[in-house]
């Protein structure tokens, strides 16, 4: 039975498989009164780099704590590679690992090392004996080192993340979900309150990271200009509602939600939503 299925639709497992991230009619809720989401469907490829855009309360964070289960929606379906996101779900347990998130605090732990930081992105590999008395491996310890330098933080390794500059600390949570070796790499506003240059240093970091390990990288973003230079596709929310999803095809900006808009036309809509 399972094999006269495959054959007869060859070509359906080869489309829904690029899917790493699917959305469908997602709305959720913190108090069960009012929606912080409504209606978002989102559907995005592997190795694609998605970012997130709109004002402040729109629904970006939320949307991000959807795709790692740390809520679950009120309505409507989510799948991460097939599974549904939920920590209570045994087989999203079993993938979380692979989910690099970066929370919009960063989640370092202030009073221990650089190194020790990015240790914690190996804890799932670890033995129950060695997690519990934080023993990891010379080969974790090599891995580590490697990232480090990879994200630029050679010889910073014994200092304490408080001690840490804006970017340095940024550049230690990247270096904490490489460690995690993710297929996904989620991250929220890692870049605001930074100076252009750094910022770009930071992207550019993330970018070279997601094409070396062929990452799906979802970032949220308060500036559109920066979101466009770097991601494939822009999904611009607003109260909870996508209302554009745009990538830009040589000097125009594309609309890929409806196919409608000109260029002319996703900046007024776009605008409209900064203005509020
Ligand atoms: N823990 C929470 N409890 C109740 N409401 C919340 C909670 N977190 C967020 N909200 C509400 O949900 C909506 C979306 O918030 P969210 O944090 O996703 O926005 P955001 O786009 O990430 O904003 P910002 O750019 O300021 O980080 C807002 O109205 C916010 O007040
Ligand atoms: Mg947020």
């Amino acid at each position: 039975m399972k094999q006269i299925q495959m054959t007869q639709n060859p070509s359906f497992s080869l489309i829904s498989t690029n899917k790493i991230i699917q959305m469908n009619n997602v709305w959720t809720s913190y108090d069960s009164k009012n929606f912080a989401l409504e209606g978002i469907n989102l559907s995005i490829s592997r190795g694609t780099n998605y970012a997130i855009v709109g004002q402040s309360g729109s629904g970006k964070s939320t949307l991000l704590k959807l795709m790692n289960g740390m809520m679950i929606p009120s309505k409507g379906t989510i799948k991460i590679d097939y599974v549904t996101p939920n920590i209570n779900n045994k087989k999203f347990k079993k993938m979380m690992h692979t989910i690099g998130y970066i929370p919009q605090s960063l989640g370092l732990v202030k009073n221990i090392t650089v190194l020790e930081n990015i240790l914690i992105g190996a804890l799932p590999r670890l033995t129950k004996l060695q997690s519990l008395f934080k023993k990891f491996p010379e080969s974790e310890i090599q891995e580590a080192k490697r990232i480090m330098s990879l994200v630029g933080l050679s010889g910073k390794e014994d200092r304490k993340a408080y001690m840490l500059s804006g970017g340095e600390k940024r550049r230690v949570a990247i270096a904490r979900a490489l460690m995690q070796k993710p297929t996904i790499l989620l991250a929220d506003e890692i870049v605001s309150e930074l100076d252009h240059v750094t910022a770009r240093e930071i992207m550019n970091l993330i970018a070279d990271a997601q094409k070396r390990m062929n990452l799906t990288a979802i970032m949220v973003h308060h500036d559109m200009q920066l979101a466009l230079e770097y991601a494939n596709r822009v999904a611009v929310i607003k109260e909870g509602r996508k209302i554009l999803e745009i990538g830009v095809e040589g000097d125009t900006i594309v609309d890929f939600q409806t196919g409608d808009l000109n260029t002319e036309e996703i900046m007024e809509m776009y605008s409209d939503d900064t203005k509020k």
